[in-house]
């Protein structure tokens, strides 16, 4: 068996080296069937025991979207770029939905996911205003894998089944560098917040 084999070790290291050649420079989205190929080797990251070790109870809370979100970034470029985060996200309530000023690729690695994309129907023009609806919604098992385009196909919401839920998500450009934009469907308005608020 070649060293990339089943049997080798596959960690950040070996993540970050691999998917180096499958994003384009500066971190910009590779499109649909690149997003497919980093999820076939974030698929591979999530059965990591280095990773499955990071996902213990003890693990510091960090505050994104102001909720019980735990864990956070674990790998990122000097420049920002490949952005990895591993999060547990709570079950008791669902995340707001959100965006992320990035395209992004999504594998559960313990736990269940009530996953959530949602589109914008507005031009982003009137203040205040935004009209979202869902696009689509999925049940994530351990080893299923998501992704989403660069914005404005970047917006979701989450929460775990019956149990927090472990994700690693891997990001383009790192999400956290400007405030994030929070939609409200019912209420038709986007507000805007720095997402890690402890
Ligand atoms: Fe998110």
């Amino acid at each position: 068996m070649s060293a990339s084999g089943d049997n080798a070790r596959y960690g950040i290291a070996e993540f970050i080296a691999e998917v180096k050649g499958l994003v384009p420079a500066g971190g910009d989205d590779p499109g649909a069937a690149g997003r497919e190929a980093i999820g076939e080797r974030l698929r591979r990251l999530a059965r990591d025991p280095g990773i499955l070790a990071r996902t213990g109870q003890g693990t510091a809370r960090q505050g994104t979207h102001g909720m019980d979100i735990r864990g956070g970034e674990i790998h990122k470029e000097p420049d920002g770029t490949l952005a990895l985060m591993l999060a547990r996200f709570p079950h008791e309530a669902e995340t707001p939905v959100h965006n992320h000023h990035s395209w992004g690729v999504v594998c559960v690695v313990a736990g269940r996911d009530r996953y959530i994309h949602w589109r914008r129907l507005d031009d982003g023009t009137r203040p205040g205003y935004a009209e979202v609806e869902v696009d689509w919604e999925k049940t994530l098992d351990p080893g299923d894998v998501v992704h989403f385009a660069a914005p404005p196909g970047d917006i979701h919401s989450q929460q775990g089944i019956d149990a927090p839920v472990w994700e690693l998500v891997f990001f383009g450009r790192d999400p956290n560098v400007k405030p994030r934009l929070y939609f409200d469907p019912q209420a038709r308005t986007v507000t805007s917040a720095e997402a890690i608020r402890p």
